[in-house]
């Protein structure tokens, strides 16, 4: 094997494992049609999941980083086409000082937007409980 060779054979080998490694940690870049967004853990679950649809915003033209951050200060520098972490991974379950556990996270976001779009008389997502939390 000559040396531009080995090479090439080393960098597939590093591409291979750093893109199943993508795969392995969920590091998605696509937005996946529909979720059902559900917090587990002790003292969690007294509601139905939530059925949220990417389809619908991006219908509704509602850009990514108006859901989708990564604050560095007070600027967000996730762009589209970046990994997308779980919210649970800065919003944990338990207040923390200065940072919203992920329920309030959630509903923060997920009510907030709705209600200020139905305040302007535009259409709108649920923002009554069991509109969002519903048993199918
Ligand atoms: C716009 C949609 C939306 C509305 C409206 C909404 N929620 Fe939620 N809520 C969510 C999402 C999303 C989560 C996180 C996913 C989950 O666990 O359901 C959540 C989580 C929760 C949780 C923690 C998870 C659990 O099941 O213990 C509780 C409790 C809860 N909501 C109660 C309420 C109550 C009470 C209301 C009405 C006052 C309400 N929610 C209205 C979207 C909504
Ligand atoms: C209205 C809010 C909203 C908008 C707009 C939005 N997303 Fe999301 N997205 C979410 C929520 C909520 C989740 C679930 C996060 C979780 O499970 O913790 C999510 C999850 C994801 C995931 C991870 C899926 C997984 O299985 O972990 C990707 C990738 C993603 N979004 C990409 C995008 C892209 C790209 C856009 C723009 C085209 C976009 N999102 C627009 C709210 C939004
Ligand atoms: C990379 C870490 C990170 C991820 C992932 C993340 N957040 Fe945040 N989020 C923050 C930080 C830091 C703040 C600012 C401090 C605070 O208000 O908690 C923030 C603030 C917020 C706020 C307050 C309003 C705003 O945008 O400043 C909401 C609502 C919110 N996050 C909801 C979510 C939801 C829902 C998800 C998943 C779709 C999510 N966050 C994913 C780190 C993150």
């Amino acid at each position: 094997m000559n040396k531009v060779c080995l090479l090439a054979c080393l960098a597939g080998l590093i591409l291979g494992t750093v893109s199943w490694l993508g795969a392995q940690t969920g590091s998605l870049t696509e937005a996946p049609a529909t979720m059902i967004l559900r917090i587990s853990g002790p003292g969690f679950g007294r509601k139905p999941p939530v059925a949220f649809s990417h389809r619908e915003h991006e219908a509704g033209r509602v850009a990514c980083t108006q859901c989708h951050h990564d604050y560095r200060g007070r600027r967000n520098v996730w762009r589209q086409g970046l990994p997308v972490e779980k919210c649970q991974a800065c919003h944990g379950l338990r207040p923390e000082p200065r940072r919203l556990d992920l329920k309030n996270a959630f509903h923060r976001q997920c009510k907030g937007c709705p209600l200020r779009l139905q305040q302007q008389g535009r259409r709108a997502g649920p923002i009554d409980c069991r509109d969002c939390h519903r048993r199918s």
